[in-house]
């Protein structure tokens, strides 16, 4: 393009702007398109949500077209002047939205070029609606996973607080939900501070792939004019650009990773849920959510449900549903951009809304909520100690810990396994724990058993030995506990 086409003053709003978007690319077209059509074909009523990315990148494009000379300083500033008014009309509420302009993008267009004319059609020069869309999705995204890192963080706060608060309260460690083992109840809070930790990473990795810049490759191939893309990738603070203007405009794998990642945190909240869930059954009782949280029953007054746990779990099928979708989405697109895309964003707008819902709700429903007056956060989960306690003592939770003890007294671990088996079928005719057998019972099964075999019975003691790093004994947990608050301080 030459200068002088560029700058040419003509800035009054001229007959032909986009007011639909037949006129979009209108002379080739015979006849509108109806309303169903319209209806169907239109995204405008979900990816409006994108108007300030699009507004962004907007604005980072002409800044660069300009400092190129492809558009006059002129130009540059009606358009900077245009969005503006734009920003505050949406801000508002008075921008009106059409759908006969199907999305976002020709929506802000059009209201640009009837605010500030010729100006506003010089916009999309070197653009394309496929670079466009796909590099606001990318910057929107990028936002988002910066929220959900914070929200995750906060999660993590509060798992930690509680696990504070309990490293020594014995919980049945359960496998096959069958007592197993006794484990801290802290050190059972901080696995899902594990998890939730991997979950935050695997949302930072994604948020690099996520922020690169699509936009210059125009609708598939690249354009004629002298673009600096890596000008316009500064100014929106991302940290590359795409190298293949045909995959850079046409895959949605960054969203489709994302919605993985959040897929995986969900399946992590909804096992907490899970267990949250049975904890709170009266058949357990080992823990109180606020009331909050729950809900009553419109015919048995008895009834607290944990219906919010219980949402949270429905919701991650709902966020694999979406993860479903989207991998389906672009299996089987040729390069490069297909309308199939235009469908990425329903289940990515749902996916980060009840991400950060059930993450903000969790952190808030776990380690409670601040009260200013005492500086403390309060109404978290209620931990019944004795509950827990009472429940480890009752599945023959130390019967490893006898085993262990015949081990070092000689035995091969296999026979100390089965002497053990022996020792806990009289224990359950006899209806008792095995630290309730006498000695002379106890002896009955080896010779070896001496008086500090019921050192290793107790639940304190099973706990305490089982120092290994990553173990459960407090002295470790603690540790734990120390590493997470400095990592997550
Ligand atoms: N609304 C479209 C989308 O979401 C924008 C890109 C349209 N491009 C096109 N060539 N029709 O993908």
């Amino acid at each position: 393009m030459s200068k002088a086409q560029a700058t040419s003053a003509d800035s009054a709003p001229s007959h032909n702007q986009l007011d639909t978007k037949a006129q979009a690319w209108s002379a080739l077209f015979s006849e509108p398109m109806s309303d169903l059509v319209k209806r169907y074909t239109s995204s405008v009523f979900f990816d409006k949500r994108l108007w300030q990315a699009d507004i962004a990148g907007s604005l980072a494009h002409a800044e660069m077209l300009a400092a190129q000379g492809i558009i006059s300083p002129e130009d540059h500033a009606s358009i900077q002047r245009g969005m503006a008014q734009i920003k505050e009309e949406i801000e508002s509420g008075a921008f009106e939205w059409k759908l006969d302009l199907e999305d976002v993008h020709l929506n802000i267009e059009a209201r640009l070029t009837q605010l500030v004319g010729n100006a506003g059609k010089r916009l999309h020069t070197g653009r394309s609606r496929n670079d466009q869309v796909a590099t606001d999705v990318r910057l929107w995204l990028r936002g988002e996973i910066d929220l959900i890192g914070d929200l995750l963080k906060e999660l993590q706060v509060s798992l930690v607080d509680v696990a504070e608060q309990n490293v020594e309260v014995i919980l049945p460690g359960f496998t096959h939900l069958q007592v197993a083992q006794p484990v801290s109840f802290g050190h059972h809070m901080l696995a899902y501070v594990e998890m939730f930790k991997r979950d935050a990473e695997r949302m930072a990795d994604v948020r690099r792939r996520t922020n690169v810049l699509p936009l210059g490759s125009a609708a598939l191939a690249g354009t004629t004019y002298p673009l600096d893309r890596e000008r316009v990738a500064k100014t929106l603070g991302m940290d590359g650009v795409c190298q293949n203007s045909l995959d850079a405009v046409s895959d949605r794998d960054f969203a489709i990773e994302f919605t993985a990642a959040a897929s995986l945190c969900m399946v992590h909240v909804s096992r907490l849920s899970e267990e949250l869930i049975i904890w709170m059954s009266q058949n357990f009782g080992f823990i109180k959510i606020a009331d909050r949280f729950t809900t009553g029953s419109s015919i048995m007054p008895q009834k607290k449900n944990p219906d919010v746990p219980e949402l949270a779990r429905g919701k991650t099928g709902r966020v694999v549903g979406h993860l479903m979708g989207l991998i389906t989405l672009m299996k089987g697109q040729p390069l490069a951009y297909n309308k199939d895309n235009q469908e990425d964003k329903e289940p990515l707008f749902d996916t980060v809304d009840t991400l950060k819902d059930t993450l903000r709700i969790f952190a808030e429903m776990v380690g409670g909520q601040l009260n200013p007056a005492t500086g403390k956060k309060e109404g978290g989960i209620t931990v019944n100690a004795q509950a827990m306690e009472q429940a480890a003592l009752k599945g023959y939770a130390t019967a490893t810990d006898l085993a262990d003890y015949l081990v070092k007294k000689g035995l091969p671990f296999r026979d100390a396994h089965e002497t053990v088996a022996h020792a806990v079928k009289a224990a359950t005719s006899h209806n008792c724990d095995l630290s309730e057998l006498p000695l002379n019972v106890l002896q009955g099964f080896h010779p070896a058993i001496e008086k500090d075999v019921y050192e290793c019975l107790s639940l304190r003691g099973s706990l305490n030995a089982r120092n290994t790093l990553g173990g459960t004994a407090p002295a470790q947990v603690r540790a734990q506990l120390a590493r997470h608050r400095a990592r997550l301080a």
